[in-house]
């Protein structure tokens, strides 16, 4: 049972709250408000996802109908927003989604979390790292051997990792500050691309908006979903099931918003702001994401989307040359908040994680001086670099979505549970409709996750047994909650 010791709310919240004890990791600084919240979020949100991963579905797997995916996974996502928003607002605490399972289902699976949060954000930033360069490589016409895949060690990524760090260890008023000028940068062009492609679409390109369903080529074995082979149905592409696997495939343009309520302890007013930060951070990208991926199938016939860089190449192919570049500057300026945002809310978690025990207090220490986790945020980041600059990364986002995945079932899970187990507890925003909604957005989240391959669900489960032998050897032993309880059964003897 002791696998299952939880740790209560108002632990979390003494812990969280900055006035009482430090347990010998500091307190970090509350600087932030809404408008900060809503920049972070659309920071780490608006990136890979939207700039590359719309032009492979709407090809090869939806059609023009990836809009629709793009609205289903908004959808999904919006759901698990809502379950984050009560529990941030309620709870607001660092580790977010690894503390709101602390607190209901016990220290094993809050340490599962946290180790499945690290994959999202260290990986993701690795992911985009690496996207960076080719991105930056292609636009300054750098040297592949240094900035493209085929590198051994990929220069750029690593360059950009050791820039951000910086930014990251030197302040969080820092790092919003430049999160928020690369926020105005790929807004503006999402906009632009709004609003100038508008122009440029044509109905031929957008019928049949839902292409005839057929068997996929060449998706069998590992490369298939897991949802096909459970159950015996053949991959295929387009139609409503293609539809459905673009959903999932696309999903990963989503991925990040939760980060807003690992800020709850640098957030000024967090009852207030994480569930304005959270919502607004969704619908502003909801918004944009179904507005540019609908001009660029409105822009180009979909068999002829550019895999690589589909919206740039998509204002390349109607003559307008100068768009593509602004195009590619926002996709850069864009990469660079995702990954600043990934190194800032991956340290967050492991700094909740170490104020616990479960890592070591001496890395989770806030720096008197910058008012961050210093040392945990060079010892993360160079993990992170030692990924982007080694590790080829291709089919890695599928990893983060599931990861992601992964915690919002819990996340939603942990609403009624708490509703249950703490009907007193002051909630500032309440999940309408609790529990059909929370069910809703855990089922939801499954499915999508089913829709994943089968190699992703094999790496996602190596992953949790790495973790869980990392627990076993440190975290079960060096756990405070562990020690707390202890303590009360050798008094009680
Ligand atoms: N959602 C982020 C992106 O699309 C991770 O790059």
């Amino acid at each position: 049972m002791e696998l299952f010791r939880t740790k209560s709310v108002e632990n979390i919240g003494a812990d969280a709250s900055g006035e009482g004890e430090s347990h010998g990791v500091g307190h970090l600084r509350r600087h932030l408000s809404a408008r900060h919240l809503v920049g972070f979020g659309i920071g780490i949100v608006i990136g890979t996802g939207i700039f590359t991963l719309t032009g492979v579905a709407a090809r090869d797997t939806a059609g023009p109908a990836v809009v629709i995916s793009f609205a289903i996974a908004g959808v999904v996502a919006l759901l698990a927003a809502l379950c984050y928003a009560e529990l941030a607002s309620s709870v607001p605490t660092a580790g977010s989604a690894y503390s709101y399972a602390y607190a209901t289902a016990g220290e094993l699976i809050a340490w599962i979390i946290g180790w499945d949060l690290f994959l999202e954000f260290a990986l993701g930033a690795a992911v985009v790292a690496r996207g960076w360069s080719g991105y930056v490589g292609n636009l300054l016409d750098l040297p592949t051997s240094l900035f493209g895949e085929e590198t051994t060690v990929n220069v750029g990524a690593a360059l950009i990792v050791v820039v951000l760090t910086a930014v990251a260890a030197l302040g969080i008023r820092e790092s919003a500050r430049v999160t928020n000028v690369l926020v105005i940068v790929k807004v503006a062009v999402c906009v632009f691309v709004i609003v100038a492609g508008a122009w440029f679409i044509r109905g031929a390109n957008l019928t049949p908006f839902i292409p005839p369903g057929r068997p996929s080529e060449g998706a069998g074995g590992w490369d298939q979903p897991l949802i096909s082979a459970v159950a015996g149905l053949e991959p295929a592409v387009f139609g409503i099931g293609g539809v459905l696997t673009a959903a999932a495939v696309v999903f990963f343009a989503y991925t990040g918003f939760e980060a807003v309520a690992n800020l709850s302890e640098e957030t000024k007013r967090p009852a207030r702001d994480l569930p304005l930060g959270l919502l607004g951070t969704l619908g502003l990208a909801t918004a944009l994401y179904i507005g540019v991926s609908f001009v660029l199938v409105g822009m180009v016939d979909t068999p002829d989307i550019d895999p690589g860089a589909p919206i740039a190449d998509a204002f390349d192919q109607v003559g307008l040359g100068w768009a593509s570049a602004l195009v590619s500057i926002a996709a850069v300026a864009g990469l660079t908040s995702v990954i600043l945002v990934d190194l800032v809310t991956m340290t967050r978690i492991g700094f909740a994680m170490g104020r616990d025990g479960l890592l070591p207090q001496s890395v989770a220490k806030v720096s008197p001086r910058t008012g961050t986790p210093v040392r945990m945020t060079l010892l993360f980041a160079a993990v992170v670099l030692v990924m982007a600059s080694l590790v080829p990364l291709e089919e890695l986002a599928n990893l983060v979505s599931i990861g992601t995945l992964f915690a919002f079932v819990l996340v939603s899970a942990a609403v009624p549970v708490l509703r249950r187990t703490r009907p007193d507890l002051p909630r500032p925003f309440r999940v309408p409709f609790s529990p059909v909604v929370p069910i809703l957005s855990a089922v939801a989240c499954v499915y999508l996750m089913a829709n994943l391959s089968i190699e992703t669900w094999v790496r996602f489960l190596v992953w949790l047994v790495i973790g869980l032998v990392l627990y076993a050897v440190y975290g079960y032993r060096h756990s405070r909650v562990g020690a707390a309880d202890a303590a009360v059964s050798r008094t009680d003897r």
